[in-house]
């Protein structure tokens, strides 16, 4: 079955963890990629790594907290593949670890431009093609902190717990014209975003896990095999759905 082979892909934060992960597998399924991240090294990397596979890709630096730049990222892709079949709206940053009361206004902000409008951006100018296309597939990446509380990341929770009601809403707004809309909702997963969280401290690492019924950090390769279900027409009545893949984090 080839049912991802010539299919066009968007990708954000594609340059590093979970991003680069689903570019790779979707790579090897014969996928046509656009790479999108502010890195230009991590952006360029992936690209590399996806013509090793022997894939399509191109790379579109940009931030997704600048409405211009998400509608740039768009329009290069319908011009160099014509259309667009599967968006992984899921570039996405931390923050700091401080306590609401202390939180600074500056990065509240920044936090808000990248985790919430870059995914409203994002979903607006992708659905504006798939509509034309005649439907599509969007996966946004939520977190387990978009379902429950998360003392100490005030507005990545609160923009992540956004990212859920955006994914619901397009569900009902346009599961009619052939388009879906899930997130999923990853635990600790083994990318840079959890080295920064623990500051490269073993200790650290090794206190979240025990706190994972599972005992560990997923992957950003189990992950990425997520996403490609929900991408793909395999998943074709699976919409509106949010998807913990935590060790069973949320589960307790
Ligand atoms: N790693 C985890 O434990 C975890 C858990 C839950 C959710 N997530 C979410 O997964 C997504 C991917 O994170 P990751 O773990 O792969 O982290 P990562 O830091 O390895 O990768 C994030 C990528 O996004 C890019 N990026 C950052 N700001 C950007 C911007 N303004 N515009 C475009 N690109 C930008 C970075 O350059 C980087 O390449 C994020 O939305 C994150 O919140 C991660």
């Amino acid at each position: 079955m080839e049912l991802y082979k010539n299919k066009v892909a968007i990708i954000t934060g594609a340059g590093s963890g979970i991003g680069r992960a689903t570019c790779l597998l979707l790579a090897e399924k014969g996928a046509r990629i656009t790479v999108v991240d502010i890195s230009k090294e991590g952006g360029e990397e992936t690209v590399s790594l996806i013509q090793e596979l022997g894939a399509e890709a191109i790379f579109v630096q940009a931030d997704v907290g600048s409405r211009d730049e998400v509608k740039q990222y768009v329009d290069e892709t319908v011009k160099a593949f014509g259309t667009i079949d599967m968006f992984f709206n899921n570039a996405g940053i931390e923050g700091s670890v401080t306590k609401l009361a202390e939180y600074p206004d500056d990065l509240f902000e920044k936090v808000v431009d990248i985790n919430l409008k870059g995914v409203f951006y994002g979903m607006k100018y992708v659905i504006q093609v798939m509509l034309e296309n005649g439907g599509g597939s969007i996966v946004n990446t939520a977190s387990n902190a978009g379902i429950v509380g998360t003392p100490g990341v005030s507005p990545y929770a609160a923009t992540k717990h956004a990212v859920v009601g955006l994914t619901k809403t397009a569900t009902g707004e346009y599961a009619g014209q052939g388009i879906r809309v899930n997130a999923i909702a990853p635990g600790p997963t083994a990318t840079k975003m959890m080295e920064r969280f623990t500051q490269g401290s073993e200790e650290a690492k090794v206190a979240v896990e025990s706190g994972i019924p599972a005992g560990r950090y997923g992957t950003p390769e189990e992950v990425a095999h997520l996403v490609v279900y929900l991408l793909g027409d395999q998943s074709a009545i699976i919409n509106g759905a949010v998807y913990p893949i935590d060790g069973g984090l949320t589960a307790l």
